[in-house]
């Protein structure tokens, strides 16, 4: 069997070198070498994709959501933005379970697509993960400093937000933020027990999400005997008409300008089937992290069997219990209140149970921790894989002699983590978080396709169902979200200058120093994949 461009053992030349590909015996070989331990069992999978998902989407979005854009239909949002998620899983499942190394969509498209597009891929995890670490640290930060509040503590406000975003009392400014300290603190906080090493880590994270799950369950159930079925009424309110904006107002141009509106900021799609769109790609956000489970390939113990069964069953896990809590939000407070920082917390008070919405705080606070862990987690496995590969310097893949983590590779990641939470607001984060787990989604699910084709022999312990429409449906969906998002011309020029600086790294460094374009990965084992010669 080819392995395709490049050979392991060989030196690539030319622009064959960038397409040189990494074969699954090869992954599977350096899996069996790697030093981390292989502690992770399908519950512990489960449980670690639950931690990143349930989050400052639900805790935070939601209402905002709900409010601006899809009324009590946010229901629907939330299942039109399962279906999406689902698709993707069910790609990711199956690279997972036949690749299952730390890296992530990283060395899936190492493999399939070559050396360039795995470092592209690198680019957009760091978006997808770092990112997205800072941004949930933030969501962290407002509700600690909410139930500071609640309790007679202040921190002085200028030190709870990013600079130059505005601290607002009662809708009146009160300070301008300097840094955002608690999102600092919680991050390096994160990043030590990731140090001391993974089992430890994971035994906080089911902690964690035990009191997370424990919490929005008993929202759902308590909350659903204060339910008043008629504010789910109507479920999807009528437009509010924007403002003219010169364009003939079709069901499609709808549709687009509300997926615009929402990344963008601007606040004209409300309610009416453009409302339900906005509300889905508002709360993206929330289900973010099913994939993270796949960065922990190199750490399962029978990834064959439990990477599907954890990627898979977060997301259902996660989509249910969204689904319900969203139902029982808007049954609660009406849509039209809950633009609010915390707005499961607002309904809880709202139904006279102040103690349950010091719990909800608590819980929330708890929940947001887990979902930064995993986060970090996987930016740190992220790197560790691509240091083995000599596409970044050697010491990121440095192993802790006694915590046997990637400790230097840790300390680095959340350093840089910690520098964004403080210093850039929730805004920009989470928008470019959408952008890099979009792209890295768009990526896994062509992935899928093409190998199907390109590698028809592999061995798939997991095949996604209904091939070719599930990989081709799930590219075409992130892609028409993403597309959406590089309409704004600060997301689009964020992107542009990071994916070129990232390249002209790439061509400094990783181009020299691979360990595969040097022929220095050379396992002894048959590559397994039977790709053609040239993509
Ligand atoms: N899905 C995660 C959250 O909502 C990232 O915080």
């Amino acid at each position: 069997m080819s392995e395709g461009a490049g050979s392991a053992g060989t030196r690539a030349t030319g622009l064959r070198r960038l397409f040189i590909r990494k074969s699954v015996a090869q992954m599977h070989a350096e899996h069996a070498q790697s030093d981390l331990k292989r502690s992770l069992g399908a519950l512990n999978l489960v449980l670690l994709g639950i931690g990143c998902i349930i989050g400052t989407g639900i805790f935070v979005l939601t209402g905002r959501a709900a409010a601006n854009f899809a009324g009590p239909g946010i229901m629907i949002s939330f299942v039109i933005t399962g279906a999406l998620c689902t698709l993707v899983a069910l790609c990711y499942a199956e690279l997972a379970a036949a690749v299952p190394v730390s890296g992530s969509a990283y060395s899936y498209s190492y493999a399939a697509l070559g050396e360039l597009a795995a470092w592209v891929m690198g680019l957009l995890l760091v978006l997808e993960y770092g990112l997205a670490a800072a941004t949930v640290a933030v969501g962290w930060s407002g509700y600690l400093v909410s139930l500071l509040n609640d309790v007679g503590l202040h921190i002085a406000p200028a030190f709870t937000a990013a600079p130059g975003v505005e601290i607002r009392e009662a809708g009146v400014v009160v300070a301008q933020g300097i840094v955002n300290l608690p999102a600092m603190l919680a991050i390096l906080a994160v990043t030590a027990l990731l140090v001391v090493g993974i089992s430890e880590s994971t035994t906080v994270n089911n902690i964690v999400v035990a009191i997370k799950l424990t919490v929005v369950i008993a929202f759902i159930v308590i909350g659903s005997f204060y339910v008043d079925p008629q504010l789910w009424s109507p479920l999807v309110p009528a437009e509010i008409p924007p403002p003219p904006v010169g364009t003939p107002r079709g069901f499609w141009p709808d549709i687009w300008r509300a997926l615009v509106d929402v990344v963008t900021g601007e606040n004209t799609s409300r309610y009416g089937i453009g409302g339900l769109i906005s509300g889905a790609a508002t709360i993206f956000f929330a289900y973010i992290g099913f994939e993270a489970v796949s960065t922990a390939g190199a750490e399962s113990k029978n990834p064959a069997r439990d990477m599907p069964i954890g990627i898979l069953g977060s997301l259902l896990v996660c989509t249910v219990l969204y689904i319900l809590t969203a139902a029982v939000l808007v049954g609660i407070v009406p849509y039209t209140e809950l633009d609010d920082p915390a707005p499961i917390a607002k309904a809880v008070n709202l139904i006279g149970l102040p103690w349950f919405a010091i719990l909800v705080k608590i819980g929330a606070i708890a929940g947001l921790s887990s979902v930064m862990l995993v986060l970090l987690y996987g930016q740190t496995r992220i790197f560790y894989t691509m240091a083995r590969d000599g596409l970044l310097p050697a010491p990121l893949a440095a192993v802790h002699p006694r915590f046997r983590t990637p400790w230097i590779n840790t300390l680095l990641v959340g350093g840089l983590a910690a520098a964004s939470a403080g210093l850039m607001p929730l805004g920009a984060l989470a928008n470019l978080t959408n952008v890099g787990a979009l792209a890295a989604f768009a990526i896994v699910c062509l992935t899928v396709l093409y190998l199907r084709y390109a590698a028809p022999g592999m061995k798939r312990p997991f095949k996604t169902p209904f091939f070719p429409a599930t990989p081709l449906l799930g590219a075409l969906m992130c892609l028409f979200l993403l597309m959406a998002l590089m309409a704004n011309p600060e997301t689009r020029r964020f992107f542009l200058i990071y994916v070129v600086g990232g390249l002209v790294v790439y061509f400094l460094y990783g181009y020299r120093h691979s360990r595969l374009g040097k022929g220095a990965i050379v396992l002894g084992a048959e590559p397994t994949l039977d790709l053609p010669k040239k993509l």
